[in-house]
């Protein structure tokens, strides 16, 4: 039986105090030990976890079952509030984190995940995360917040209407494996013996959860049918790695059923994570999955059943006791990994003298990493002729278009809380010229009327240069909420053409949102000189929207999604299939499998300087080595064939280390201002392969390079893993033969051989 906590909170009436008592250590005093068991600081954890299971009745058990889980009043033990959330900074939306309970009063807002992933900077994600989990241990230490947390959320973003893509680091499983692990490691804080950590992260929402409700559907009845071979190698890696090496100490299952059974009642995918991947920690429902699974999918005829499958709930348990459809043993389980979990953060023990307080809060050092993330993630789609950057001394005067443009709400993003000192892009380009002039041009990001174009007219036409700020806001895509359409909302393309046909020179588009849009028309438009993607940049956007405009920063951020055009709608949101199936017309997802046109592709992302690369040195082949496994070695042959094609299973392969190698690429910065970006690799197969990736990113690094030098950079590449995909039956397998590995316009071939 699994075990699990239930997020109930609609259910328990009303939050829990928090924090009220979350200074209420039972094991703080000297004598503790020898008064409860648990308390004793010579046991282990796992030992101390059992003793405090042991100690309770089956009301006391059943009170801890909950988010909000009651305490136990006679062992000292205190309320606690599972429930807080921490995606890109500490936000409200759960009731573990409260901005008016105490002296913190806001938290920085980085900006929203979509936007950092495309920085493809591995030491910023962990950074970002260790900054807000530094914030997190201020706020508890004020009584404001608790230690458990509820991100990241890992899913793939699938499709490009998906309310809650901009939350994820991207479509591709690789790079969303690579974010789990630097957000649980920054944030967690490294292992202390028995797995002490700091903070407790969520890998979510397992798995393949990836819409909220469109058209018909919605997030909590949707039966997502899943091939093994998508769930393999798409659904599936970033839970992984998120398990087996981040470590973390919280999983959450989704709402949505696979293969129709409900995510929270698959025994079988919950505890491979516990037998394959190794998972300790404790395992949540989404909020009310349970009783969503009898009352909304009515999977089960009672809600006992729903108990019994998934086992967790406050209303129901002592009755699913009762009828005999779970037993106390399970409860045991439960507990016993959510005090194992409480334990190794300490929650009961003396706290240490190290403690971080409400001055950790709102610093000027995670302001600034915010801009570094804003300045890293930014993405230039379009620069004709070079018009950005702009001489700051031959601008006089600049109008600032759009609804968004001076609105600082609009900026977070998803599970944004109350940030420190938000600035809008008005107040941002303020700072740099003279004279400035804004103009809403729509009364709001939905842009139903033509009413205010006349005013953005009249700025337009007076500037030297226009920026306008248009795309998407949680009015048009959040949790439970996914788009219809891939346009640009109401009339805002109306109002970007009419702005365009009265500047004096081409103007500068701003592109705010987490999903792609699809800006063609502004792509082909030679009115409109430069496109610039901020996502959602958080409390520092408009503080850095300037910095890249004016030059200070040179950018070099690519976007972690595919740009789909508007027939891309045509496709049924519910299609789970990863992989084209041109018999019935479906051309695939994301850029290992679509084939169909694009706005802009995954990976694309330009620089105010140009950059080139030179392979220095790579491996022309290398070799599989066999399994020791005697029945292994018996096969014969050793790999499989299948329409003409050779491939061996990564379980026959003895040493996957072996296969690791590395390259050396050497950039160039062709242009005349210093600039970091991201350096992608990827790999495809020198023949077409039915059901295999038309490529796949295989390594990245983040590298900045000054004009007119090089810089040398080093990708380790780990074929089993990156170089490999599932088959029909779900079985990772490498391709033999010839691959062909891309960076730009460079390339080189590897022939992997037996
Ligand atoms: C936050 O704290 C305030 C002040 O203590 C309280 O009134 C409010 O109910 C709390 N909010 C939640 C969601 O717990
Ligand atoms: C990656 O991010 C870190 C943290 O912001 C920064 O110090 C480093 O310079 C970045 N790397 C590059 C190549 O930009
Ligand atoms: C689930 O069903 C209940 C009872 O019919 C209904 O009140 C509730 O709104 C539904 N919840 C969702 C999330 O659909
Ligand atoms: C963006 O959405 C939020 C609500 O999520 C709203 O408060 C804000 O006014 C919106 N901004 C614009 C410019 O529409
Ligand atoms: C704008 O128009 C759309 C579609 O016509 C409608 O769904 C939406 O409610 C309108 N929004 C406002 C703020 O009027």
């Amino acid at each position: 039986m699994l075990s699990a906590l239930l997020c109930l909170l609609a259910l328990a009436g009303g939050a829990a105090p928090a924090a009220a008592a979350a200074n209420a250590r039972p094991c703080a005093s000297p004598d503790s030990a020898s008064a409860y068991p648990f308390c004793d600081a010579s046991l282990s954890i796992l030992a101390r976890a059992r003793a405090l299971v042991s100690l309770l009745t089956l009301d006391e058990k059943i009170a801890q079952l909950s988010n909000t889980a009651g305490g136990v009043p006679r062992l000292g033990v205190p309320p606690y509030q599972w429930w807080s959330e921490s995606l890109h900074g500490l936000a409200d939306n759960g009731p573990g984190v409260n901005f008016s309970s105490g002296p913190v009063r806001a938290a920085t807002a980085f900006p929203q995940v979509i936007l950092s992933t495309a920085a493809f900077n591995r030491s910023l994600w962990r950074a970002v995360a260790g900054a807000v989990a530094t914030e997190a241990l201020g706020m508890h230490s004020a009584g404001q917040a608790g230690l458990t947390y509820w991100a990241p959320n890992i899913n793939i973003f699938r499709d490009p209407r998906w309310g809650r893509g901009q939350e994820t680091s991207g479509e591709d499983p690789a790079v969303a494996a690579a974010y789990s692990l630097e957000y649980v490691k920054g944030f967690q804080g490294e292992f202390g013996e028995e797995g002490r950590i700091r903070l407790s992260a969520c890998c979510k929402h397992y798995t393949a959860y990836d819409m909220e409700k469109w058209e018909g559907f919605s997030r909590y009845t949707f039966n997502a049918k899943v091939t093994a071979q998508d769930l393999e190698d798409t659904y599936q890696p970033p839970f992984k790695t998120c398990i087996q090496e981040a470590r973390a100490s919280c999983l959450m299952c989704a709402y949505n059923q696979v293969n129709g059974v409900p995510m929270c009642a698959r025994k079988d995918l919950l505890q491979k994570t516990r037998d394959e991947w190794g998972f300790k920690g404790y395992i949540t429902s989404d909020c009310d999955a349970v009783a969503i699974i009898h009352e909304n999918q009515t999977y089960t005829t009672s809600d006992e059943d729903s108990i019994a499958i998934v086992l967790r709930a406050v209303r129901h348990t002592k009755s699913a006791i009762e009828k005999g459809k779970i037993q106390e043993q399970d409860i045991d389980r439960a507990l016993f990994n959510l005090f194992s979990v409480q334990l190794r953060l300490g929650i009961f023990d003396k706290p240490k003298d190290t403690q971080l307080g409400p001055n950790n809060v709102c610093t000027a050092e995670h302001r600034e990493l915010a801009a570094e993330a804003v300045r890293q993630g930014a993405v230039l789609l379009k620069n004709d002729n070079a018009f950005l950057p702009v001489k700051r001394s031959e601008v006089r005067h600049v109008a600032v278009v759009g609804p968004s443009a001076n609105d600082a709400y609009a900026m977070g993003g998803d599970y944004t809380g109350v940030p420190c000192n938000p600035t809008t892009f008005l107040k941002g380009i303020q700072a740099y010229v003279a004279q400035t002039t804004f103009a809403a041009g729509c009364k709001d990001v939905s842009c139903n009327s033509t009413d205010l174009f006349g005013e953005a007219i009249e700025a337009a036409k007076a500037a030297d240069i226009v920026v306008v700020v248009a795309g998407l806001n949680l009015t048009e895509e959040r949790e439970d909420f996914d788009r219809v359409s891939l346009l640009l909302p109401g009339k805002q393309m109306n109002l970007i053409h009419t702005v365009a046909s009265v500047t004096k020179k081409p103007l500068v588009l701003v592109l705010l949102g987490g999903g792609p849009v699809d800006v063609s028309f502004a792509k082909h438009d030679p009115r409109i000189a430069s496109i610039l993607w901020l996502g959602y940049p958080g409390e520092v956007g408009g503080q850095v929207l300037p910095e890249i405009l004016f030059g200070k920063y040179n950018p070099g951020g690519r976007l972690a999604m595919t740009w789909y055009p508007e027939s891309f709608t045509a496709i049924p949101m519910t299609d789970m299939n990863m992989r084209a199936d041109s018999s019935r017309g479906y051309p695939g997802r994301t850029y290992r499998f679509y084939t169909g046109d694009v706005v802009y592709g995954f990976g694309y992302g330009l620089s105010y300087s140009r950059y080139s690369y030179s392979i220095l040195s790579a491996p022309k082949k290398i070799s599989v080595p066999h399994s020791s496994v005697p029945d292994i070695i018996s096969r014969k042959p050793a790999y499989i064939s299948r329409d003409g094609l050779d491939f061996v299973k990564i379980e026959d392969v003895a040493s996957c280390e072996a296969l690791v190698f590395s390259v050396h690429i050497a950039v160039s910065n062709h242009g005349d201002m210093d600039g970091s970006h991201a350096v992608l690799l990827f790999a495809r197969s020198k023949s077409s392969v039915p059901g295999f990736p038309i490529k796949q990113l295989v390594g990245f690094e983040r590298v900045h390079t000054a004009a007119g030098s090089a810089t040398n950079v080093e990708l380790t590449i780990d074929p089993c893993k990156h170089m490999s995909a599932a088959n029909p039956e779900g079985q990772r397998v490498l391709l033999l033969g010839a691959h062909v590995l891309t960076v730009g316009d460079e390339e080189f071939k590897l022939l992997i051989e037996t």
